[in-house]
């Protein structure tokens, strides 16, 4: 759905944001510039905007797709409201839609192109090919970049500033965070938390989420974080909470806690750890990457050793899951529509890949996003892959993890 459809679908109804946080305040700009006026917010938690023009309502207060037509703009809650919605009779693109469905793309800029752990699934870790460049994006090249996306994407309301490095290594974070706010663009972070040298300045620039990185605690922790220490995590994430009930306490931090076979037993010292510091627990089976090596490995190469023995420790047998795929080959993927900007300012052809070989031969500044999307749709990368059905690997992880949550207390 494009936002000229909603314009049209919306059109003469009130409309409301359901999300009044910054993600939705976004959206309510971004509307408004395609002619779609926002009647008001609709929020259980928040009760005042930074946009003072617009009241808040409670959820009870829209009984029937009669009382208005809803933009689903809460990036973590969106499926809580969507299931509300449909409780009251809303029908999905007739009545409301999904901030998700509205993004024609979305965008992960990776500001590091470095990470300090070797994690065994990741290919910081494992990989053997020819790796991208391991720089640092500086802040005058995030401005440029930001920039441009701001001024040729439609609806730009946030972007994720991490795909393989780890973004609290960047001494400008705190800068590209700021200026992204600035701009009205919201931006999340995922980090390891082994290194909180620029944390606390990253938290006063304001980001709208943080995400914390996990796979058990103790000794355990460091055989699949390797290179990382538990007990001083631990403490940073005490540090963070400090951190965000003094300068943002708007910031959502969630937990994505990897699951591996023999690490469900600690689960419950991280929920209490996150029930104590109000962060979000979504636990997540552990997956393995990165997709180039999987594809060759679906072809018939070997799978190199340094991936060999964690493969064992997944809850899924890889193997398994290939032939599953082999089985059942579909042409969509939720990942054709990422653009990886790379800290470089390549751009990659797949989120899930790694080999030097899979960028684009113009960088960021050299192409325009239609150029990109002509590219996109002609990619031999995901010819190749789709053949094999591997656009479907990763769904196969995560929709064991939705039926394992469900037997959890906590989910
Ligand atoms: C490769 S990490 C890089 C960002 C940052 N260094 C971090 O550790 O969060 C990007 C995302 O992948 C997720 N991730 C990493 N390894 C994973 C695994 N084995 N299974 C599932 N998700 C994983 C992390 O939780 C993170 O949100
Ligand atoms: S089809 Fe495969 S290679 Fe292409 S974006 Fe999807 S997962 Fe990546």
């Amino acid at each position: 759905m494009n936002i000229h459809a909603l314009a049209a679908m919306s059109r003469n109804r009130p409309v409301y944001c359901w999300g009044a946080g910054r993600y939705g305040v976004m959206a309510m700009d971004a509307l408004r510039r395609h002619g779609v006026g926002i009647t008001g917010f609709i929020d259980k938690t928040i009760r005042s905007s930074r946009d003072d023009t617009n009241k808040i309502l409670a959820p009870e207060a829209i009984g029937s797709p009669a009382d208005g037509f809803v933009v689903v703009t809460s990036m973590f809650f969106e499926h809580e409201i969507e299931s509300t919605l449909l409780a009251k009779g809303y029908k999905n693109e007739r009545d409301y839609v999904l901030y998700s469905d509205l993004k024609r793309w979305s965008f992960e800029i990776d500001v590091s192109g470095v990470c300090q752990l070797k994690c065994p699934t990741c290919p910081n870790g494992n990989f053997t090919g020819h790796k991208l460049s391991q720089t640092m994006m500086s802040f005058a090249l995030y401005r440029q970049i930001l920039d441009k996306l701001i001024t040729e994407v439609d609806f730009l309301p946030d972007v994720q500033l991490y795909s393989w490095g780890e973004p609290l290594l960047n001494p400008s974070l705190p800068d590209i965070v700021a200026y992204s706010a600035d701009q009205g663009v919201a931006v999340g972070i995922s980090s390891n938390l082994n290194d909180i040298r620029h944390l606390e300045r990253t938290v006063q620039a304001k980001p709208d989420w943080f995400r914390v990185s996990l796979s058990g605690t103790g000794n355990q922790y460091s055989l699949t974080h390797r290179g990382g220490n538990w007990d001083k995590v631990a403490s940073n994430m005490e540090q963070l909470a400090r951190l965000r009930d003094l300068y943002h306490p708007e910031m959502i931090i969630e937990v994505n806690y990897h699951f591996y076979r023999n690490n469900e037993k600690n689960l419950d010292e991280i929920a209490a750890i996150c029930e104590r510091n109000g962060f979000l627990l979504k636990p997540n089976a552990a997956y393995i990457d990165p997709l180039d090596t999987l594809i060759d490995y679906a072809e018939g190469k070997p799978l190199p050793d340094s991936m060999l023995e964690i493969a064992q420790s997944l809850i899924l047998d890889i193997d398994a899951v290939i032939q599953d795929c082999r089985l059942s080959p579909s042409d969509s993927c939720v990942r054709e529509n990422t653009i990886v900007i790379h800290s470089d300012g390549t751009i990659r052809q797949c989120p899930h890949v790694f080999g030097n070989q899979y960028k684009l031969e113009k960088k960021i500044f050299e192409s325009s996003i239609f150029d990109i999307e002509q590219i996109f749709s002609k990619r031999d990368l995901c010819a190749r892959c789709k053949s094999l059905g591997m656009n479907n690997f990763y769904t196969h992880f995560l929709s064991c993890t939705n039926q394992k949550t469900q037997s959890f207390s906590l989910a």
